[in-house]
């Protein structure tokens, strides 16, 4: 019996020094044009999607989704989110693409996730992902217009698509936060 044990533990010391060495030494390859794994994904992108429904606080939305809260949403939005994020003419953004995983593409594939975890996504970012925390740069008024306009990106009325129209070209990274 107690060979047996101390096997486990030989064992499980194993893996851990294993691991830590892996690691230390730069085996795993961290570039962000080689997609991860199988199971780095599943279990990276499942603990992503657990960690959001266990954190996100249960809120009500106070931006209603008038015409001008939808312009004024659009107007952050392409500020902020549009480079990585896609515009209805550059539906499948080459810059989010860059990204390992890519970027969620909102004009070809609308966020279905529930209002509350979008904000808390949106104001915390998440982390190892290149989804920025903008919580830093704008309020929650702010954060609450986009997910508002998040909510609705596929029925937008024609004022908040106009302002989606990028005048000269197109932003190929997000533009500078504005100051709060
Ligand atoms: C620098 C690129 C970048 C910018 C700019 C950016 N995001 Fe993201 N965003 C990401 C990445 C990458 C992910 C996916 C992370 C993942 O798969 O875990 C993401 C995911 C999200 C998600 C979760 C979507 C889902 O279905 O899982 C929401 C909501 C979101 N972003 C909103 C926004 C908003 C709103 C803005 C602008 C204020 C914005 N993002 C700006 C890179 C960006």
């Amino acid at each position: 019996m107690r060979g047996f044990l101390y096997g486990i533990v030989f064992t499980i010391v194993v893996l851990l020094a294993g691991g830590f060495f892996y690691l230390k030494k730069g085996y795993m390859n961290t570039q962000a044009d080689i997609p991860p794994g199988a199971i780095e994904r599943k279990l990276a992108m499942g603990a992503v999607d657990a960690s959001t429904e266990r954190h996100a606080p249960e809120a009500k939305n106070p931006i209603a989704a008038t015409e001008q809260n939808l312009a004024e949403g659009a107007r952050l939005y392409l500020n902020h989110c549009a480079g990585c994020h896609g515009i209805p003419s550059n539906r499948e953004s080459q810059f989010g693409k860059s990204f390992n995983p890519p970027v969620p593409q909102f004009f070809s594939d609308a966020p279905d996730m529930p209002e509350n975890e979008n904000f808390y996504i949106t104001k915390h970012g998440i982390r190892f992902s290149g989804m920025p925390a903008w919580g830093t740069t704008l309020n929650e008024t702010q954060i609450w217009m986009l997910v508002t306009f998040l909510s609705n990106v596929d029925k937008l009325p024609p004022s908040a698509l106009k302002e989606l129209e990028p005048t000269g070209t197109a932003p190929a990274a997000p533009a500078a936060p504005a100051a709060r």
